[in-house]
């Protein structure tokens, strides 16, 4: 168990594939006065993802790891978190599921954001299945990792409301605005703040 021993003591990395709207949003949260965490390590499977911009922004260090082999990738990723002693793994927006092993060799959390209300809509295209199945809510989930895809246990979730008009685009923006705020949420709530 991880334990808190004052504000930002405990070392985060996060893992992004893409545009990392949530990364920011969890750097400027591990920047606030009395944020448990403090990220010390960004790593992408993707050296094209946007968000890596914000590892330069902000002077956090970021990784690349090649994926063609994911066992390779993993041993790699798992000897830099060594490193740099991090306790707790956020992925967000990370297009790749971890392995058992992977989750064997990390003795701290690892945490998922996922944008529908869980166990609903696991996996892609989610927001384009909820609308055509006329679902009348969607919303975003912080669960903890285990090695299937988008499960494990809840932590927190945010239902947002799906209008008539609404576009898998339209309706993305506004779960991601929540997303921003859930992810810091769960954090809190997972070291009880
Ligand atoms: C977010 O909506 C996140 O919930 C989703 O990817 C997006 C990443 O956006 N993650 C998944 O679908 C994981 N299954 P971001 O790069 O701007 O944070």
């Amino acid at each position: 168990m991880v334990q808190l021993t004052g504000p930002k003591s405990i070392k985060c990395a996060v893992f992004i594939s893409g545009a990392g709207s949530n990364l920011k949003s969890l750097i400027q949260f591990s920047k606030r006065k009395n944020s448990p965490i403090s990220i010390e390590l960004i790593i992408s499977d993707n050296s094209k993802a946007k968000g890596l911009k914000f590892g330069k922004i902000f002077k956090i260090s970021s990784k690349v790891f090649n994926y063609k082999n994911r066992l390779i990738a993993e041993k790699k990723i798992i000897s830099e978190i060594k490193k740099k002693k991090i306790k707790i793994i956020c992925l967000a927006g990370f297009m790749r599921v971890l392995s058992k092993d992977f989750l064997k060799s990390f003795k701290g959390k690892i945490l998922n954001i996922h944008p529908s209300l869980l166990p609903k809509y696991k996996g892609l295209n989610t927001h384009h299945r909820a609308i055509s199945n006329n679902e009348k809510y969607s919303g975003c989930t912080v669960h903890f990792v285990n090695s299937k895809l988008d499960s494990g246990k809840i932590i927190l979730q945010k239902k947002v409301k799906i209008t008539k008009s609404e576009t898998a685009k339209s309706l993305a923006k506004k779960i991601l605005v929540q997303e921003h705020k859930l992810y810091p949420k769960a954090i809190k709530e997972v070291f009880n703040l």
